[in-house]
């Protein structure tokens, strides 16, 4: 097979790394407006680089990876529909819902394929906590908990174009809610705070969120995220029930120390960051998308799906503006 990878920054590159290592890779084209930095990941992976992100719908590729900046995504989501190819893209699919609908609409119109990149799906233990749900071993589910934690800030020019905290970091817990307890969420109370390095407050962004959400089956859910977490990158899931309750995330490296004499040892190994943490899931998505293109998997998760977690980021947004609770019925594309 011949893909087309577009953008070759943090995540690009490690997608880069995985496609250009596939069994079914036969040729990888990579591009970037950078073409500096497509020409190093080229190097490094021994890819094509191509001259300019146009030349990737011009060399007969069967199928293009999408990891460029958020603000191409939905631009490069209706090149790659209209050109009939099945397209994988990171999340989220565009910076506002009427891009979303427009990219999804246009996806729809074509017939193709767009699987987004919401990794966790793929990730062992929250597979794991589905078919926990799933089996009624935590009978009725009460509370969900969420964290997601950066272990620092990405650069400055990353934030006005990523769309903001909700929309570029819990959507993905928005997401992974959904998909572990099969609930959709109802209504939506958030908060956040730009007290941490000065760059956010100027972007108009915060650092550090919190979200409490209601399930449509009465099910609580607290959502919280930082770019501050120095102990290191915390991704978790707390999922308690009237029989049981467990944990996603926690394990020797996850990076939290309990003041009790008898707790677990401290983590002296923490994960540094999502590249770490999350690189079997990425390898998994992505091997799952070239099946998607071969046509020996349904698409696991695809841009109806991105939008449901979109307006659940859309929703938080509206509720930290107007500090008031959200109905997900207010947010357009139900
Ligand atoms: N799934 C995940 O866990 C995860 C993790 C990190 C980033 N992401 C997503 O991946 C995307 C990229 O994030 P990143 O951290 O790699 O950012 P990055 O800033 O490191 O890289 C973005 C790259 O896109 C390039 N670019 C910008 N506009 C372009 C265009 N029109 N055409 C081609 N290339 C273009 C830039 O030159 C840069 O090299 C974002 O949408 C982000 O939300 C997802």
């Amino acid at each position: 097979m011949r893909i087309g990878l577009i953008g070759t920054g943090r995540i690009g590159t490690f997608h880069a790394g995985v496609l250009s290592r596939h069994r079914e890779v036969g040729s990888l084209v990579v591009a970037d407006t950078d073409a500096a930095r497509a020409a190093y990941v080229a190097d490094r992976t021994g890819s094509t680089a191509a001259p300019s992100v146009d030349e990737v719908f011009s060399w007969g590729v069967d199928a293009v990876v999408i990891a460029s900046a958020t603000s191409a995504h939905a631009d490069l989501i209706g090149r790659a529909a209209r050109a009939g190819l099945p397209a994988f893209c990171e999340k989220p699919i565009a910076l506002d819902l009427p891009g979303t609908l427009n990219a999804v609409g246009e996806v729809e119109a074509a017939g193709t394929v767009l699987q987004l990149g919401f990794m966790r799906r793929f990730d062992e233990g929250y597979g794991a906590a589905r078919e926990l749900v799933r089996s009624g071993r935590l009978g009725r589910l009460h509370t969900v908990r969420a964290i997601t934690s950066d272990p620092a800030p990405p650069p400055a020019a990353y934030l006005p174009l990523s769309g903001g905290l909700y929309r570029d970091c819990l959507v993905h817990d928005f997401d992974i809610m959904r998909w572990v307890t099969g609930r959709e969420v109802v209504e939506v109370y958030a908060t956040g705070s730009d007290a941490g390095p000065s760059m956010f407050a100027e972007a108009g962004d915060i650092d550090t969120a919190a979200a409490v959400l209601t399930l449509d089956d009465g099910t609580l859910a607290t959502a919280t995220a930082t770019r501050c977490n120095g102990a290191g990158y915390d991704v978790r899931m707390e999922l308690a029930g009237e029989l049981d309750q467990y944990a996603v995330g926690l394990d020797d490296r996850t990076p939290i120390t309990s003041t009790e004499p008898k707790g677990p040892p401290a983590c002296d190994n923490p994960w540094p960051g999502f590249l770490e943490r999350f690189a079997p899931a990425y390898e998994a998505e992505l091997d799952a998308f070239l099946q998607v293109v071969t046509g020996s998997l349904a698409n696991p998760c695809d841009g109806r799906e991105a939008l449901h977690a979109l307006r659940i980021a859309e929703a938080c947004e509206l509720s930290r503006r107007e500090r008031r609770p959200v109905a997900l019925a207010e947010i357009p594309g139900g």
